[in-house]
């Protein structure tokens, strides 16, 4: 019955939770975020150095709420965990050594988590949420990818994007538009008086050298130069542009793309469940069109709840948690941070020696 305090730091928001597993069940204790998105947003992206500094500034009045809020104290605690990769590197540092420094300093293991086991942990902060196996559609700033998961938790990458991921393609589309930073909630927000199909928009396929098209691998880079040539086709035509039908349209394909190649993918495998989570799983489109296309097919689908789909501490209390429970781990406290590391490789965060 594992008890973890955990700590975000990977991008532009720094957070610091509290989570508890007894019995199959997780409770978040406590989650406290502070986000970074109007200071970066006037840049039109995150400057690495403001989210070191800001996170610098943040985490550790978040730790001191989260700790209040949860009603624990150290006796209490089993565990400190921090994400450690995939991220900035100076912003990655924050959590990692002020986890470290808890740990070491109240003899408590450090759980260094992958980030995108994070993200794939949020789903069982869910209601009714359901146990591997399963096919994961992870969509992020960073990533698009499905991964199966089995039983015992490890993972396999059925599917990728070759160019941008799917919210980095919502944030440059919305900088085309005018619509700011992040862009994945300003376009949803502009799509709502929209229609869908004012425009018809492709859906980047990826082809095999043998011919045909890969079944499950995504493209955003065709979708957004589309986008890039309407605008300057209606720009010619008209003076203002129809930003709600563009929105919609976009965000339409999105989710058509997403939602087709991830169930053709759980139903490849022999699957029936699915599970979406990451910063775009909060797009309401893609929620609504996800659940409808699962259950046209028999397929089950469980999704990250909308508070936990961008980046949180509480996810990585719960990536902790499920490691915690499966066995003893601890991370080296002479471990530091890696930008990039494979998911596939996340047990080697608990190697001795580590493994960056
Ligand atoms: O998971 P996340 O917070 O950070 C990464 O690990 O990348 O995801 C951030 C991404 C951004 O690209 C943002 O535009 C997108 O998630 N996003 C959304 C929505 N909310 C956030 N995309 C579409 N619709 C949303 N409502
Ligand atoms: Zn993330």
């Amino acid at each position: 019955m594992p008890t973890v305090l955990a700590l975000e730091t990977s991008c532009d928001e720094s957070a610091a939770a509290v989570v508890h597993l007894a019995d199959g069940h997780y409770s978040v204790l406590a989650s406290c975020i502070a986000s970074q998105v109007e200071e970066h947003a006037r840049w039109g992206g995150v400057v690495p150095e403001i989210a070191s500094r800001r996170h610098v500034e943040a985490l550790p009045g978040l730790i001191h709420q989260a700790l209040l809020d949860s009603g624990q104290d150290w006796d209490q605690l089993d565990a400190v965990a921090a994400t450690v990769a995939p991220g900035l590197a100076g912003a990655l540092m924050v959590a990692s050594v002020t986890g470290r420094t808890l740990a070491a300093l109240h003899g408590r293991p450090f759980v260094g988590v992958h980030h995108l086991e994070g993200h794939l942990a949020s789903v069982q902060l869910a209601d009714g949420c359901q146990s591997p196996p399963y096919v994961v559609l992870l969509v992020s700033g960073g990533h698009t990818e499905l991964i199966r998961v089995e039983v015992d938790g490890s993972m396999h990458r059925l599917g990728r994007s070759h160019d941008d991921a799917a919210g980095e393609a919502f944030d440059k589309v919305a900088r085309l538009l005018g619509l700011g930073y992040p862009g994945g909630p300003a376009i949803q927000k502009a799509a709502l008086d929209g229609d869908s199909s004012s425009f018809s928009l492709p859906k980047g396929r990826i082809s095999l050298p043998g011919g045909g098209f890969h079944p499950y691998d995504f493209s955003f880079s065709g979708l957004k130069t589309a986008m890039l040539r309407t605008v300057e086709r209606l720009r010619e035509q008209h003076d203002a542009l129809p930003i709600a039908d563009l929105a919609a349209s976009f965000e339409q394909v999105v989710a058509d793309v997403l939602v087709e190649r991830s169930l053709r993918c759980v139903l490849d495998e022999g699957l029936n469940q699915l599970v979406l989570v990451g910063g775009v799983a909060a797009n309401r489109r893609l929620r609504r069109c996800m659940q409808a296309g699962a259950e046209a097919q028999g397929v089950a689908v469980s999704i990250a709840p909308l508070g936990f789909c961008t980046d949180n501490a509480a996810m990585i209390g719960a990536a902790a948690v499920t490691r915690l429970q499966r066995g003893p781990v601890v991370s080296s406290l002479e471990m530091g941070v890696s930008a990039r590391w494979p998911l596939e490789q996340s047990t080697d965060l608990y190697a001795s020696p580590p493994p960056f």
